[in-house]
């Protein structure tokens, strides 16, 4: 086997509270300091990029293998668990014992045997991790989910039964309403259709898609949803260009909001012209009378090289200028408003998911709160869409954390009544403690640390998961 640490060189995301973990855990009883809710019965997952073997080339962020850390919480106990997503790729590196693919700044074909069992590039299953209809999908933006178990076992590639056809995105919206999973999937290099929709019904069966037409294969990571529809944006990330040897980044093309009927097909798409922006993750949208009201996190423009800056992970630098920023689309004018809302840099935004596609408050997001913007944030911030004003708990500059996801306290009835559960790995002694913050009193920082028993690297997208 070679070991990634023989060539720490590669990448600053093999390092420090990036560096991938080598061992899979189950610890139970775990010390905390400060008091576990008692109403959170269930399990927070997250999943990020974990890399089994060295890299063939130069390694990006986004090429690891995927791996999810869960924390399984009841009765003011917590559990820790992490399990490697055993992806077919992954298989068949382990049966050898090195890698075999390439990845998105070191292409290279794999054999021609694994290239047709298992495409170009390696899914990964690292983006998300999500609970539908019982089912738990390990989501990765070019391929099929990957189902796990509630235990992180892994069972295989789902593709809704034969239904799915091309790739599922790793941000799908739920319907709070009617149970819906509704996603997209793109495929920018292989041809049109270059988009699906897609929508599942509250039992996980894939009832309905529909290809949208596009006039080129862009990098599409996000969407959002309304109770009537679906909305994305076409922005001039053109992963084609990036093949060539050119910037992914063509403002030329232009940039537009396409707005879908969530059951409608090409035909009823309109589309919106915007200035060219990119937009990793978006907080939530929804219908307000002839109008479409649409909150993310905008950047000027987008560069997958993050580290092609001087002073290290300096990628984010292409952040300066991110901040959350509101669509008004009024779909009877025909007209589409954007306002820069807040400057403070964030991403990674959520809400109370029982609100998703409706109209809400408060949105939360990991922050840079002081600083030059590095991957790896040290706060968080609460937006409140009503006043404008914004509430915000620092870590402090020793920390790095995730995403903050809210937790709904079963006994609460307000919007901001629940949690928010993030990881914060102390970036001296490299430990890490998964926090509880109550959101009713947000600036009083962790009502919880629960001590986990070793780092688990900064990842991407994790989730709570109620026990049923
Ligand atoms: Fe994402």
């Amino acid at each position: 086997m070679t070991a990634l640490e023989d060539r720490p060189e590669i990448s600053p995301f093999l390092l420090g509270e990036f560096a991938p973990v080598t061992d899979e855990l189950d610890v139970a009883d775990l010390r905390v300091t400060g008091q576990i809710p008692a109403a959170l019965n269930g399990v927070y997952m997250r999943n990020g990029a974990n890399p089994q073997f060295a890299p063939l080339g130069r390694y990006h962020w986004f090429d690891g293998d995927g791996m999810v850390h869960a924390v399984y919480l009841d009765g003011g106990r917590a559990r820790y668990r992490n399990r490697w997503v055993t992806t077919p790729g992954l298989a068949h590196e382990r049966a050898v014992g090195h890698s075999l693919f390439g990845g998105i700044l070191n292409f290279t074909f794999p054999p021609e045997e694994l290239m047709a069992e298992c495409g170009i590039f390696k899914n990964a299953a690292n983006t998300n991790i999500v609970a539908h209809a019982g089912r738990y999908l390990a989501l990765w933006e070019g391929g099929f989910p990957t189902e796990i178990t509630r235990d992180l076992d892994t069972r295989g590639l789902s593709d809704f039964g034969g239904k799915l056809a091309g790739a599922m995105t790793a941000h799908p919206k739920w319907c709070p309403e009617t149970g819906e999973l509704i996603f997209f999937g793109y495929d920018p290099v292989a041809g049109p259709p270059f988009l699906r929709h897609h929508v599942a019904d509250r039992s996980g069966v894939l009832t309905h898609s529909t290809e949208i037409e596009l006039p080129r294969g862009v990098m599409m990571h996000d969407f959002l949803t309304t109770r009537n529809y679906s909305i994305f944006f076409d922005l001039p990330a053109v992963v084609a260009a990036t093949m060539e040897g050119e910037s992914m980044w063509q403002p030329k093309f232009g940039a537009r909001i396409g707005v879908l009927p969530r059951h409608g097909t090409n035909a009823d798409v309109r589309w919106f012209e915007i200035d060219p922006c990119f937009v990793f993750h978006f907080l939530n949208a929804w219908e307000q009378g002839d109008q479409i009201v649409a909150y993310g996190c905008r950047m000027p423009s987008i560069d997958l090289d993050f580290e092609a800056g001087e002073d290290g992970i300096a990628g984010m630098a292409a952040m300066d200028g991110v901040g959350l920023t509101r669509w008004t689309i009024d779909l009877a004018a025909g007209t589409v408003r954007e306002e820069l809302v807040h400057d403070l840099r964030s991403d990674f935004p959520r809400l109370h998911d029982g609100l998703l596609g409706l109209p809400h408050r408060y949105g939360y997001a990991s922050a840079t709160l002081d600083g030059p913007m590095t991957i790896g944030f040290n706060g968080i911030v609460r937006y409140d869409l009503q006043t404008g004003s914004d509430l915000t708990y620092a870590f402090g500059d020793g920390t790095s954390i995730g995403e903050a996801v809210f937790a709904a306290d079963p006994d609460g009835s307000a919007e901001n009544d629940g949690w928010l559960m993030v990881y914060a790995t102390d970036k001296a002694t490299l430990e890490t403690d998964f926090c509880i913050l109550d959101a009713r009193d947000m600036a009083a920082g962790p009502v919880a640390r629960v001590h986990l028993p070793r780092r688990v690297p900064a990842g991407f997208h994790g989730n709570w998961m109620p026990a049923t």
